[in-house]
């Protein structure tokens, strides 16, 4: 099969487009035909001994964390699924096979199936994006109807889908764009965009109930300032989740850091969303796999609106 494969860390150079054997099945996993995989940060981060490099295992490695595809073959065990099925999801499994590969052993117990009406390249950046932004939202933030909460980096990946999953749960959502992005956050429901190159949010909020820092940092830090006694802010880049959660400590602000998981279920919902129109996935680009350089180099940019969305 086809695959992108890295044997050291370090700048696009190290990613290789090469042909490798299918993965075996172990038991509790199907065998993907993959048609689609989302590209994140956290890949190039990885790929470049950052991210989450310390917890990859030994090299070589096959990045990518979220994909969607068709069912070619189930372990004896599986019964949930079966060969023919549409699926998709965010899996975790760093030690085998990732996702940027033609085929894929994915855990059974961490995808869903697919419904009609939800393309494979959408799905296929839906299932870490739109993890990420619910368990910030609901099980790190544990937001509530007519709460206001704060998306800095609305426009991004985890971004636009947090906006329209607040909106959905009944909140007034502000969020932090470009203002290039201020209509399209506002067709997906946001209530105010800052236009954070020109303003700071504390000119228009006080006292919200949960901030989702999708930028980390100083930004986050100064975002610290907006939140009401009690209320949280959930830091999502790991890199600078240190400095965030200590000044929150000095400021007596909850800070939440947050390492989405596979969850099946909520991928169900976010699913669910999607096919009674609640949810749009913005896709910003699909580039072939083989092209993968043109996509790490676009995410690098911290400009994507949406996502970027690899083809096989
Ligand atoms: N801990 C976890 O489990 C987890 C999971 C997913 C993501 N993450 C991390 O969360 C961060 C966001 O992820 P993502 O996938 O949404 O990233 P992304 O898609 O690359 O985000 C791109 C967006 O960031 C916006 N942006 C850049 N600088 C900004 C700033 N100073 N203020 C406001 N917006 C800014 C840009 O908006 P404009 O174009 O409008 O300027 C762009 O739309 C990344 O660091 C990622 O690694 C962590």
């Amino acid at each position: 099969m086809k695959a992108i494969q890295i044997s050291q860390f370090g700048s696009n150079d190290v990613l290789t487009y090469t042909e490798l054997v299918k993965p075996q099945l172990n038991p509790g996993e199907v065998l993907v035909k993959n048609r689609a995989a989302g590209v994140n940060p956290i890949d190039w981060k990885t790929c470049s001994g950052g991210g989450a490099a310390p917890f990859i295992g030994d090299l070589p490695f096959i990045p990518g964390w979220e994909f969607a595809g068709t069912i070619e073959a189930v372990a004896d065990d599986v019964e949930e699924f079966k060969q023919g099925d549409e699926v998709f999801g965010f899996i975790r499994f760093p030690e085998r096979a990732g996702c940027f590969a033609e085929y894929i052993a994915a855990p059974a117990d961490q995808i869903s199936l697919r419904p009609d009406g939800l393309s494979a390249e959408a799905a296929a950046g839906l299932g870490l994006a739109g993890l990420t932004a619910w368990q910030a939202l609901f099980d790190k933030g544990n937001l509530q109807a007519s709460q206001q909460v704060v998306i800095l980096a609305g426009a991004g990946g985890v971004g636009h889908l947090a906006v329209q999953l607040a909106k959905w749960m009944g909140a007034r959502v502000v969020a932090t764009a470009s203002t290039e992005n201020h209509e399209f956050l506002k067709e997906l429901g946001a209530d105010l965009v800052v236009d954070y190159k020109n303003e700071s949010i504390l000119d228009h909020v006080n006292n919200v109930d949960l901030v989702i820092d999708g930028v980390g940092g100083e930004v986050g830090i100064d975002a610290l300032n907006c939140v009401k006694p009690g209320g949280t802010l959930v830091t999502l880049p790991s890199v600078t989740k240190d400095e965030v959660i200590a000044a929150g400590k000095a400021m007596k602000v909850k800070v939440e850091p947050i390492r989405a998981e596979p969850n099946c279920d909520q991928l169900d919902r976010l699913a669910g969303l999607y096919a009674d129109r609640k949810l749009v996935l913005q896709i910003a680009d699909t580039i072939p796999l083989e092209d993968i350089g043109k996509a790490f180099d676009a995410s690098r940019t911290g400009k994507v609106k949406g996502k970027l969305i690899l083809t096989l």
